[in-house]
């Protein structure tokens, strides 16, 4: 093979691969894409970079505007995900949605110090570490300007994932922080994926110790619209913390279910005890209104607790009740056959033979639910009175073969 066939058969990198690619969680930011592409743009000067924006479909079609910005440089990159939300999740798909053996997460709304990124990238090419986090409670770091109770909370979070972490990891809650592919790579099967501690998730995972650097930086107050953190975020790093506790067997979502679960049983008795007492209804009518009253309690603490990423809202949440309710009645059929079964034909004890009755319908209720009452997405609508969803076209078809194009065979 001549030299010009050589260099003809090795694949032409259009533009430079990117080094560098940094992942950006979005949810309704859209004003906030241009500034922070701009801002990127400034301090990666001299650095193959790209970004890849992560967006859950954002009311506000954030996704839009960085499409109508990836026409204009096409190191700006979207992944749109419909019918789905989580910031951890949407960090580690955008990551392996990217070739770059560099990755870095950033909040979309320039809270986090990009100029920071050159410097986390010079530790990481340099084999000092495999993770650098940008943090806010070392030496020369700040949490800005933060209000009290904020302040407070994320402390107490601090320290409590302190209590999980081997290594002296100042700030674990970072959502800022620069890892190589590799590291990603050897974890990204064990993470948790749920909610917003991506950080905490890949910290508390794996078989060989990571090395983890820190740099500080100033947090900023956000630029425009609103914070999407809310009281659900701590019960998120609970149920991480619990998952991790109990050696990540049980997975943080049926945690959920089960302590919702057993929030209902209170809610049960609190209610027959006021009907009995207070409303002097019969037993077995007190005993029925009870569970009916657990049963739609449960649906909707699972609907904002549970399954907050596929939370059924309007006519959605009327026909979710209903299906819940199905299925747990059918639960409670397997409940009671499982415990009669063993109580009557095993002589297990009668405590013991409830336990796994009950252990039984949860782990039914829970699978069954996930799918029925909580598994589709907004896509399945109906199509009767519709027109047809596609229709056949006659194009021409070109005279002669298609000469095989330059490119053809540039990769085997
Ligand atoms: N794709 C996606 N899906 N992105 C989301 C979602 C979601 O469900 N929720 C939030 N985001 C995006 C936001 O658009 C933003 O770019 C980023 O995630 C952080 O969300 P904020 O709402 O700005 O969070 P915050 O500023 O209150 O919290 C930040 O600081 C915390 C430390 O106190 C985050 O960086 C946290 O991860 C961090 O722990
Ligand atoms: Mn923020």
């Amino acid at each position: 093979m001549s030299a010009t066939h050589a260099a003809e058969a090795a694949p032409v990198p259009a533009r430079p691969a990117p080094v560098l690619a940094v992942v950006v969680p979005t949810y309704e930011e859209r004003a906030n894409v241009p500034v922070l592409i701009g801002a990127l743009e400034r301090v990666l000067d001299g650095i193959a970079w790209e970004v890849v924006f992560v967006d859950d479909d954002s009311p506000d079609a954030t996704a839009d505007e960085v499409r109508r910005l990836a026409r204009l440089d096409p190191r700006v990159r979207v992944l749109q995900r419909i019918g789905r939300r989580g910031l951890a999740s949407a960090c580690v798909e955008g990551a392996l949605a990217t070739a770059a053996p560099f990755i870095a997460v950033l909040d979309a709304d320039l809270q986090h110090d990009e100029r920071l990124l050159p410097r986390m990238l010079a530790v990481l090419t340099s084999d000092r570490a495999d993770l650098v986090i940008g943090t806010r409670y070392a030496e020369g770091g700040d949490v800005g300007e933060w209000d009290g109770a904020r302040l407070q909370g994320s402390r107490a979070a601090t320290w409590l994932a302190s209590a999980l972490l081997p290594t002296g990891v100042s700030d674990p809650m970072s959502g800022f922080f620069m890892l190589r592919r590799e590291l990603l790579m050897a974890r990204v099967r064990e993470l948790s994926g749920q909610g917003f501690k991506i950080l905490l998730d890949l910290l508390t995972v794996g078989d060989a110790p990571a090395r983890v650097a820190e740099l500080p930086y100033r947090f900023r107050p956000r630029r425009a619209g609103d914070s999407k953190l809310d009281a659900s975020v701590a019960w998120d790093l609970a149920l991480l913390m619990l998952e991790r506790m109990l050696g990540g067997f049980v997975p943080a979502r049926f945690l959920a279910f089960a302590i919702v679960g057993g929030l209902g049983v209170g809610v049960h008795f609190a209610l027959l005890a006021t009907l009995l007492n207070v409303g002097h209804a019969g037993f077995g009518v007190a005993q029925a209104m009870a569970a009916a009253g657990a049963m739609v309690g449960n649906f909707a603490l699972n609907n904002v607790l549970t399954f907050r990423d596929r939370r059924l809202r309007g006519w959605r949440w009327w026909r979710g009740l209903a299906s819940f309710c199905l299925v747990c009645s059918v639960g409670a059929v397997a409940n009671v056959g499982v415990a009669v079964w063993l109580f009557d034909r095993q002589n297990a004890a009668w405590a013991l033979a409830g336990l796994a009755g009950i252990a039984v319908g949860a782990v039914w209720n829970y699978a069954v639910s996930g799918v029925y009452t909580w598994g589709g997405t907004a896509s399945r609508r109906r199509r009767r009175g519709r027109p047809p969803a596609a229709v056949r076209v006659n194009v021409p078809v070109p005279a002669g073969n298609v000469p095989p194009g330059p490119h053809e065979n540039r990769f085997t």
